[in-house]
C-alpha cells in the first residue's frame, strides 16, 4: 500500500497491523504519552509503540504497571495522557470458547447489560483521564452484534456517549474477521458477521 492509502475496512492480520495504521495516519505519534488500561497480552504493540506507554490491566499477570488496576477506577489523574487506548470486553455472547474468551477477557459469564454498564463506566475514566485540550486521541475497540434477536449498536452507543463528553468522532476502522457459521436451527433475521470497529475520538 502506498503511503496515504489505508483502506477504513480491511483484514488486517491482527489489532496491532491496525494501531500500525492508526499512526500512519498521525492519531497517534511517538511523543503522545498514552495509557492501554486494557493491556491484555499487549498485541497492540507488537508492531508500533509510542514512547511512553502506560499499560495495565484487571488481571495482575497481564499488567505491565504491576499491580491490578480496574478501568472504572484508574489511579491516574484528570487530564493525565494525549492518548488512551480503551479494548474492552466489548464481546455479549456466542458460544463459549475457552481460549477466545481468555484473550478477550470475558471468562465469567455476565449478563449483556452489565457488560454494556462495564464499558460504559470503563469510558468515562477514559475520558477523565484524556487530556482536556487538542492533540489528544481516544481510541475504542468494539463491535456491533447481535443478541437476543436484536442488534447492540456498540459504536453508535459509545460514540454518542463519549461525544457528550465534547470529543468528536474523525475516524473508524473495520477490521474484518473471520465468520463462524450461525449454529443449526436458529434463525437469523438479521445481517451477521460484522466487523470489530476501532473509533477514534478527538
Ligand atoms: C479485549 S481484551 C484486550 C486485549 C489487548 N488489547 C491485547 O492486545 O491483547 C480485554 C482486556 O480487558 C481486561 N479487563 C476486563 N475487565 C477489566 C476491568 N474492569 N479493568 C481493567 N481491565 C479489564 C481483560 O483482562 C482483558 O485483558
Amino acid at each position: 500500500m502506498a503511503e496515504a492509502e489505508v483502506p477504513a475496512t480491511y483484514a488486517w492480520p491482527t489489532n496491532g497491523h491496525l494501531i500500525e495504521e492508526v499512526a500512519r495516519l498521525g492519531y497517534l505519534t511517538r511523543g503522545m504519552m498514552t495509557l492501554d488500561p486494557t493491556y491484555g497480552h499487549g498485541v497492540f504493540w507488537r508492531r508500533w509503540k509510542p514512547d511512553v506507554l502506560i499499560a495495565s490491566d484487571l488481571k495482575e499477570a497481564k499488567s505491565p504497571w504491576g499491580a491490578s488496576v480496574d478501568f472504572r477506577d484508574l489511579p491516574w489523574g484528570d487530564g493525565l495522557f494525549d492518548a488512551v487506548v480503551f479494548d474492552p470486553p466489548y464481546k455479549l455472547n456466542g458460544e463459549p470458547d475457552e481460549e477466545v474468551d481468555e484473550r478477550y477477557g470475558v471468562d465469567e459469564r455476565t449478563r449483556w447489560q452489565d457488560r454494556m454498564q462495564l464499558i460504559h463506566d470503563g469510558l468515562d475514566e477514559c475520558v477523565r483521564v484524556l487530556r482536556k485540550k487538542k492533540p489528544r486521541t481516544l481510541l475504542l475497540k468494539c463491535q456491533d452484534q447481535v443478541v437476543s434477536g436484536r442488534i447492540r449498536w456498540q459504536t453508535r452507543v459509545f460514540a454518542d456517549q463519549v461525544e457528550a463528553h465534547g470529543l468528536r468522532l474523525v475516524d473508524r476502522f473495520d477490521l474484518l474477521g473471520s465468520c463462524r457459521p450461525q449454529p443449526s436451527g436458529r434463525r437469523q433475521v438479521h445481517a451477521h458477521c460484522r466487523p470489530s470497529s476501532l473509533l477514534v475520538f478527538q
